[in-house]
């Protein structure tokens, strides 16, 4: 029989009796563990050797946990200090026992908060005292003798609570590992005393092996697939920008073609335009984002007077306005769009690319800013999903069956509908979607059909419904996960976004 050099090795290092791990034997041979581990799985193929496989947790300290493993637990350096300024007898002043720890920043509190925690001592009034019987003598703090043990012989004499609390501490790291142990079968054993034959095996073809025509001789390694890897977390697009593209896919699917347009807004764009009353609480302190920036000069002059008509007068002969005042300087006030309903206007308008004609479908997948308080559902930006159909005559089953055939394509099939308020369009519906791990019935858009008053100063004489959507709520409803700040910001979960997998 002729097998590859490290195959060989590693039959002559196992035994029959008893299972060695991989680990042990890459070390007695000098082998990468990867190579043995593949040489092993070909062995197993062949019948020569069995393998074993369990999982262990390997635990190792962390870079704090090696710090204080050097400069010791800061709990103890506390104690120490107070003990050297006399706080055996009594009280001492804490401020000065802090400095000669040699305790700093965030280990102040680690060593105020342990130092309480295992009894070592009071603090009271800016003072530290020592307890006459700590509950364990502070020589043998159990904390640091297990920092010890890990560090020198590995966790495995641990309990579980000591464990439980170095990971609480962030000191210690735990992780599962793959563990396999190798043995040689009975034809692993017979075919040792038949002897074996190395043959050299080739790794990759080179042009040397090609001109020599030496290719056609040799043995050629086999992957093995299935061997442990290291795991490399390359770059990739973040799943909210994933679902932003394929919510443009799927709205382009349907018809519906992009609009663009300025974060930064005149008001008149992101309210006046949409019949929201100037002095609409809305607009004082509805989460607005004003720039100190020179107001916006370029406004189409004939859709100003007409907007500003529909606020003074209303629209048509029954229609009434709004009574309250209206002023020029406001309208042009820039801020930043608190919705996307701004690129509407000025699609709708003719201003952003001429006078459209029905039917029109268009949507944005772009960024607004509200200046909300955060929660795990709010933050103070985020990703809306405008849109808007422009039709003859539509009602509010074309409304809803939009958003039916939309957020199917997402598995998203059990939307409920709210009457809604709006001041720009009657009727109104805000949407719901259930969280698909608490059940939870969660605001996911608000929509309607554009009133006269808004349409009649576009000069648009036909229906118009329209809706913002929040594509983060979208996420939230298809990947599970329940704060918007696991995806965004400092305090995002960076394994949720290494791992999840794009649902399609
Ligand atoms: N502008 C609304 C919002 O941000 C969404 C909307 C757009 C509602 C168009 C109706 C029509 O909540």
């Amino acid at each position: 029989m002729r097998l590859p050099e490290t195959q060989l090795a590693l039959l002559e290092g196992a035994s029959a009796t008893e299972s060695k791990t991989v680990a042990q034997l890459a070390e007695e041979l000098g082998e990468d563990p990867a190579a043995v581990t593949g040489a092993a799985f070909e062995l197993e193929e062949t019948g020569l050797l069995s393998i074993e496989v369990h999982a262990s947790e390997t635990v190792a300290l962390t870079e704090e946990g090696r710090r204080y493993r050097e400069d010791g637990l800061p709990e103890l350096r506390l104690r120490s200090a107070a003990l050297e300024a006399g706080a055996g007898e009594g009280p001492v002043e804490m401020g000065r026992v802090i400095g000669t720890a040699g305790l700093d920043g965030p280990e102040v509190d680690i060593a105020l908060s342990n130092f309480a925690r295992k009894g070592y001592g009071e603090i009271d009034a800016g003072e530290i005292s020592l307890a006459a019987d700590p509950k364990h003598d502070p020589k043998a703090d159990p904390e640091a003798e297990a920092l010890d043990t890990i560090a020198d012989d590995g966790a495995s004499s641990l309990e579980a609570a000591i464990l439980d609390r170095l990971e609480s501490r962030e000191l210690i790291e735990r992780a599962e590992t793959t563990v396999r142990s190798v043995t040689l079968t009975d034809e692993g054993v017979t075919a040792l005393m038949e002897g074996i034959e190395t043959a050299e095996t080739v790794g990759e073809i080179t042009p040397e092996l090609l001109t020599s025509g030496e290719w056609d001789t040799v043995e050629f390694a086999e992957y093995n697939v299935e061997a442990d890897a290291e795991t490399i977390h390359g770059g990739k697009a973040h799943i909210l920008r994933q679902t932003a593209n394929r919510v443009k896919d799927v709205l382009v699917g349907m018809g519906f073609q992009e609009m663009e347009g300025p974060h930064a807004d005149a008001d008149f764009w992101i309210n006046d335009c949409l019949f929201m009353p100037q002095d609409h609480p809305a607009r004082t302190h509805w989460d607005r984002f004003a720039l100190d920036v020179t107001p916006m000069a370029e406004l189409p002059e004939g859709l100003m007077e007409r907007v500003e008509d529909a606020h003074r007068n209303g629209v048509g002969p029954e229609g009434d306005g709004y009574h309250s005042p209206w002023d020029e300087d406001f309208a042009r006030a820039v801020a930043l769009r608190g919705h996307t309903t701004s690129l509407s206007m000025r699609y709708l308008s003719g201003h952003a690319i001429g006078e459209l004609e029905p039917p029109e479908r268009y949507f944005s997948v772009e960024k607004v800013y509200r200046n909300d308080t955060l929660d795990p559902t709010h933050l103070l930006e985020f990703f809306q999903i405008e849109g808007w159909v422009m039709a003859e005559e539509l009602s509010v089953r074309d409304l809803m069956g939009t958003f039916t055939e939309f957020y199917e394509q997402f598995g998203i099939t059990d939307l409920e509908f709210k009457p809604h308020y709006n001041p720009y369009t009657e009727p109104s519906f805000e949407l719901f979607g259930k969280h698909p791990e608490t059940g939870e019935l969660i605001e996911i858009g608000n929509s309607g059909i554009f009133r006269e008053e808004v349409l009649s100063p576009l000069g648009v004489d036909c229906d118009v419904m329209a809706w913002g959507l929040a594509l983060e709520r979208l996420l939230m409803l298809m990947y599970g996960f329940e704060d918007i700040r696991d995806v965004h910001g400092t305090l995002c979960d960076l394994e949720l976004l290494r791992n999840v997998e794009v649902v399609q």
